[in-house]
């Protein structure tokens, strides 16, 4: 397809979605728990990657920029992921400790948008993750400066190499000071079903005080 069939082509696209509501009465009281019986939804249809969420962060001057990282874990009401803490994510974190992460599941219609403060992990929660990680990851993270240019692939193979012969005695590879997990704290989550002609359902929830107040937003 040419440039200009393509844009056709994405103008033409519409689908409507299915009748399946979401409805603020049916909703669990907390939304980690109305997360978790969602993502055994997502499980039980196959999705193919229900952990990967859209994470955004920004810069001092409020800069934005997005990536996908794996959800891997939720600690004390935080959504967890893990990555160098000197990428560019890590800078934006380090300077502007707000983010906003989605998870979008297209078979299901639906997507869930998470945002507030991030704070590092503490290192031994970090430390057990990278220590389940195959042998391959962790000489990878030792390996990568992530978002750092690189001046062509053998550098990094030569990195890679370098980590393999230094660690090929070593039974529990270290992990890096610089990688480990954020815990991103929600103060607002919201529950995304699409319905048809648009009229979707968005259930919100928003921290008040220890509790969560629940509401209806328009679609
Ligand atoms: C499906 C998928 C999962 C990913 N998971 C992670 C992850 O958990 N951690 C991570 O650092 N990068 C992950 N990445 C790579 C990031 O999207 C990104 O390239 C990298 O973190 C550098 O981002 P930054 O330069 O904005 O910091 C993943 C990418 C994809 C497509």
């Amino acid at each position: 397809m040419s440039l200009e069939e393509v844009k056709n082509y994405m103008n033409s696209i519409r689908r409507d979605f299915a009748d399946r509501p979401l409805n603020e009465n049916s909703v669990k009281d907390n939304p980690f728990e109305q997360y978790a019986t969602w993502f055994e939804e997502a499980v039980n249809s196959q999705i193919l990657d229900p952990s990967a969420m859209n994470l955004s962060t920004a810069d001092a001057k409020a800069k934005p920029t997005s990536r996908i990282v794996y959800l891997r874990d939720i600690i004390d009401s935080g959504i967890v992921f893990y990555t160098n803490y000197n990428s560019q994510k890590g800078k934006n974190l380090a300077e502007n400790p707000q983010a906003s992460a989605t998870l979008f599941w297209s078979e299901l219609e639906r997507q869930i948008r998470f945002e507030g403060e991030v704070e590092k992990v503490a290192d031994e929660v970090s430390d057990k993750y990278f220590a389940a990680r195959p042998k391959e990851s962790k000489i990878g993270a030792w390996a990568s400066h992530q978002s750092d240019v690189l001046a062509d692939r053998k550098e990094l193979e030569e990195q890679v190499k370098f980590f393999t012969e230094k660690f090929k005695d070593t039974k529990d590879i270290p992990r890096p000071d610089f990688w480990g997990g954020y815990r991103l704290i929600p103060n607002r989550i919201e529950f995304w079903q699409g319905r048809p002609s648009r009229l979707h359902d968005r259930i919100v929830y928003l921290k008040k005080d220890n509790d969560w107040q629940i509401v209806r937003v328009n679609p």
